[in-house]
């Protein structure tokens, strides 16, 4: 995994708005760009209405104009792996392959990386609509 895409996520961690679960987490997108996209969790008193590292990441990458995900970092310092959630998978899917890498680090670097397709089998996507 690139350097700078595990510190872009750490940096984005420092950022996180998390004081009712205390659970910080940053992300980090490369686009097809060549640019790196990051965000934070970022919660609310009304809890269902916070939202994800990863979706604040991608916001990011879509406002730029930028629409593919090459790689994906996720930080944060729980002694379980932080995968992505199962509505951020299905918003990574609308953007990224099957085979997009997802490195799921800690504070000290990378712990294990996912393909996007083993973390969101049979995923629903854009074809089923056409
Ligand atoms: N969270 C993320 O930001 N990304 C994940 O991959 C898992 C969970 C956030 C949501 C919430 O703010 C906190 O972590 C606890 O669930």
């Amino acid at each position: 995994m690139n350097t700078h895409l595990f510190e872009a996520a750490k940096a984005a961690m420092a950022h996180a708005h998390a004081p009712y679960s205390s659970f910080t987490v940053g992300a980090a997108i490369l686009a097809e760009d060549g640019r790196i996209y990051a965000g934070c969790n970022v919660e609310n008193a009304s809890f269902p209405e916070g939202w994800c590292a990863e979706t604040s990441a991608l916001g990011a990458m879509v406002t730029a104009g930028a629409r593919r995900v090459l790689e994906i970092a996720v930080i944060s310092d729980g002694e379980r792996l932080t995968t992505p959630c199962g509505g951020c998978r299905q918003r990574l899917a609308e953007f990224a392959a099957p085979e997009t890498p997802v490195h799921v680090c800690g504070p000290q670097g990378l712990r294990q990386t996912f393909r996007l397709g083993d973390l969101l089998p049979a995923a629903f996507d854009k074809d089923h609509l056409a």
